[in-house]
């Protein structure tokens, strides 16, 4: 698998017809086909691929979804010596990538991540998959994308909601593997930073989640790190998702972070002043998610259901100090009740 890193969309054109073999089909949704494809593919008579879209959105990250995009698949009559590229944010990336390693038993495909949180994690690491009702990527695989093309171009367009639910994943990063990493990206605002400053961070973003991957791709141990926020994050998330007011999954796992901070206070021996640290750096830049006392159940009942944990313990990645990350640390409801109850009263 190779990635690859390049300033101009006209380049990444360019790196795709030289990549191209056989029939290409992209997968994208309704906005990447707006502000990323068209743009791209506006000289069909250079590259005409056939282009499934679906509806934008965590919402159609679902076994629907993935049926239609099979069903065109096959009317397209794609065979396995074509290829598929994945062209959007997580939601493509995660799907289409599951399409490609279920479609007549796996054919090759290309990531394009155009928001930032594809970027520096969904197309990296080999996970894909759908949602099964409110259990978040309950269906899905591993497999690995022959080409991954990072061009931070594509973030013009990107809301800034989405470059914020992104950058909580970066800022993961540093918590769990690099405290140096975590000071630059306190010190940087996302609001000003240059094409080049963008991609600087992006690559120590994959080069931090590539090698926690290589060392451990089947999640058996020190994968598990990047789970960080993630245990409170996803069940947020899930909780969320058919209210009145879903959150994005950066913001869910931000929300997570500062949880899963005050949990390792007492699991994992972070320091309270760590805690403050990563609780003010988050609050200033996502505030709070919508969350009251009376969806404490509701969100430890997602938590029991989480593929990580047992049936009768919590299992949660919990930083040490910042930069060093334990995972499968056991937590009880009781820690984690304080600990919904500290974010909420902040
Ligand atoms: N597989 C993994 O390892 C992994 C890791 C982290 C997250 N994820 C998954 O990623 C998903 C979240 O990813 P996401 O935040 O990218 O969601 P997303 O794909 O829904 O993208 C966010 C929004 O931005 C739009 N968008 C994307 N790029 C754009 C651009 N350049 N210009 C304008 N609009 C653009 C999308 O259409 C969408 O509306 C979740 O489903 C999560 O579970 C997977
Ligand atoms: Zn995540």
């Amino acid at each position: 698998m190779a990635v690859h890193y390049i300033t101009s969309t006209p380049q990444v054109l360019k790196l795709l017809n030289s990549l191209k073999k056989g029939q290409t089909c992209v997968i994208t949704d309704h906005h990447c086909l707006e502000h990323c494809v068209a743009a791209l593919f506006d000289h069909p008579e250079r590259f005409d691929p056939k282009i499934f879209t679906f509806p934008a959105g965590e919402i159609n990250k679902t076994l629907d979804t993935f049926s239609e995009a099979i069903d065109f698949l096959a009317q397209n009559n794609l065979s396995r010596q074509d290829q598929i590229i994945n062209i959007g944010g997580g939601v493509t990336t995660d799907l289409g990538g599951f399409v490609a390693a279920c479609y007549k038993r796996s054919i090759p495909f290309i990531n394009v991540p155009t928001s930032l949180l594809a970027m520096v994690d969904a197309a990296h690491g080999g996970k894909v998959g759908v949602n099964h009702g409110k259990l978040k990527n309950y269906i899905g695989s591993f497999t690995t994308p022959s080409h991954t093309i990072i061009c931070p171009e594509f973030l013009n367009t990107l809301p800034k909601e989405h470059l914020l639910s992104g950058f909580a994943e970066m800022l993961k990063h540093g918590i769990i593997s690099s405290s140096r990493y975590w000071d630059t990206l306190k010190s940087s605002s996302i609001e000003n930073l240059s094409p080049s400053n963008w991609m600087n961070l992006i690559e120590e973003s994959i080069r931090i989640k590539t090698e926690i991957v290589q060392n451990d791709p089947l999640e058996k141990g020190e994968r598990k790190k990047l789970n960080y926020g993630h245990t409170v994050g996803h069940a947020i998330e899930s909780h969320l998702l058919h209210s009145a007011s879903p959150v994005h999954h950066g913001n869910a796992v931000a929300a997570g972070m500062i949880i899963e901070a005050h949990i390792a206070m007492s699991a994992a021996g972070l320091n309270k002043q760590s805690v403050e640290d990563i609780t003010n750096q988050i609050i200033d830049l996502y505030g709070k998610v919508p969350l009251e006392h009376g969806d404490f159940g509701a969100l430890i009942e997602l938590m029991q259901a989480d593929k990580k944990n047992h049936s009768d313990s919590f299992r949660m990645a919990l930083p040490k100090k910042i930069g060093v990350c334990d995972y499968d640390v056991p937590v009880n409801a009781e820690l984690i009740n304080r600990a919904l109850l500290y974010y909420i009263n902040l």
